[in-house]
């Protein structure tokens, strides 16, 4: 069972700070407020974002904005040893050594400046995670109330199973989309519904925006269309089309246009008529369904 209750959309934090887009402190903590005032009180973190530098930039601004805690629902991510100033490995690699995930956890929480994760996931899986020292390092950390859920990213079901075994998962936070839509078909999606685990989907527009192929012009063709019918963005249009699927699945946002962080609530009130989401799927495979 979960104990928190996540947003119906997460703000992704990768491209807030040096990664990508570079926020300044005001910046982020004024988008830290935008989404919050537009229902999307979960925040999608990573040890590593920024180099394993913007969580403690999120941290800053959630303080200096004396924004308050229990407003929020902060997830984070650990394993990924990168290669970074901020650290001495010098190769990337996986590290899901009991002491290292409760390390990392508690670091996790000294940058973001709080007591507690929603939800802390494995990044990645490794070739070489023992699940039984990762249901130990859970269990320290559930029983010191540092992490409330527990889940994984990226990870099959079977790699998932592996560690359900020995804990509790409550979510995987996978690449799914309409260019990206492998997991409604190869059992992963399957697999979570029988066992509750939510997906969580990371880069939710796809390609669609990135690359100017031929399955991103038949998609942008039909999104027009459908823009023109449900008067909404074709981003909103791409959320509605994973939201619909039974999976119950979380997008996780990249955006930092406060328009369009906006309008994102927008998608969880849309329903897509059957044949509009079989379109989407149909353009992105560029034939009909058999
Ligand atoms: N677990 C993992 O392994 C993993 C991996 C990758 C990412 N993630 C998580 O997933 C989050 C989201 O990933 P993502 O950034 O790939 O998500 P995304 O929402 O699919 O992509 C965001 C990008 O799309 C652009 N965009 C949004 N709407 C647009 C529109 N209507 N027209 C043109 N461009 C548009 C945004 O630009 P603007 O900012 O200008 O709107 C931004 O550059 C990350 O922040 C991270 O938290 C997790």
């Amino acid at each position: 069972m979960n104990k928190t209750a996540l947003s119906p959309i997460i703000a992704g934090t990768m491209n807030w700070g040096i990664w990508d887009k570079n926020l300044t402190p005001q910046e982020m903590e004024n988008m830290i407020q935008v989404c919050l005032e537009n229902k999307i009180t979960t925040f999608d973190h990573a040890d590593i974002y920024g180099s394993y530098t913007t969580e403690a930039d999120f941290g800053k601004a959630l303080a200096s904005g004396k924004i308050p805690r229990e407003k929020m629902q902060l997830i984070s991510k650990c394993g990924i040893q990168h290669i970074s100033d901020q650290r001495s490995n010098k190769i990337k690699h996986y590290d899901y050594s009991k002491a290292y995930i409760i390390w990392s956890v508690e670091n996790s929480l000294k940058n973001l400046q709080t007591d507690y994760l929603d939800v802390l996931l494995l990044h990645r899986p490794s070739p070489l995670m023992q699940a039984d020292e990762i249901a130990a390092a859970v269990a320290k950390l559930k029983e010191e109330g540092k992490i409330l859920d527990f889940g994984v990213s990226n990870f099959t079901a079977s790699q998932t199973e592996l560690l359900r075994q020995k804990t509790e998962i409550n979510y995987n936070q996978i690449q799914f989309s309409a260019t990206q839509y492998e997991p409604m078909l190869d059992g992963s999606f399957d697999y979570m519904q029988l066992h509750q685990i939510r997906p969580m989907s990371w880069n939710p527009l796809g390609t669609v925006f990135r690359e100017d192929n031929g399955q991103t012009r038949r998609l942008k063709k039909l999104l027009a269309s459908l823009v023109s019918k449900y008067h909404l963005g074709s981003d909103t249009i791409l959320l509605s089309w994973i939201l619909q699927h039974p999976a119950k699945v979380i997008p996780i946002a990249g955006t930092v246009n406060v328009a369009r962080i906006q309008a994102l609530i927008k998608a969880v009130e849309l329903s897509l008529e059957p044949e509009d989401w079989f379109a989407i799927w149909t353009e992105s495979m560029g034939k009909n369904v058999p």
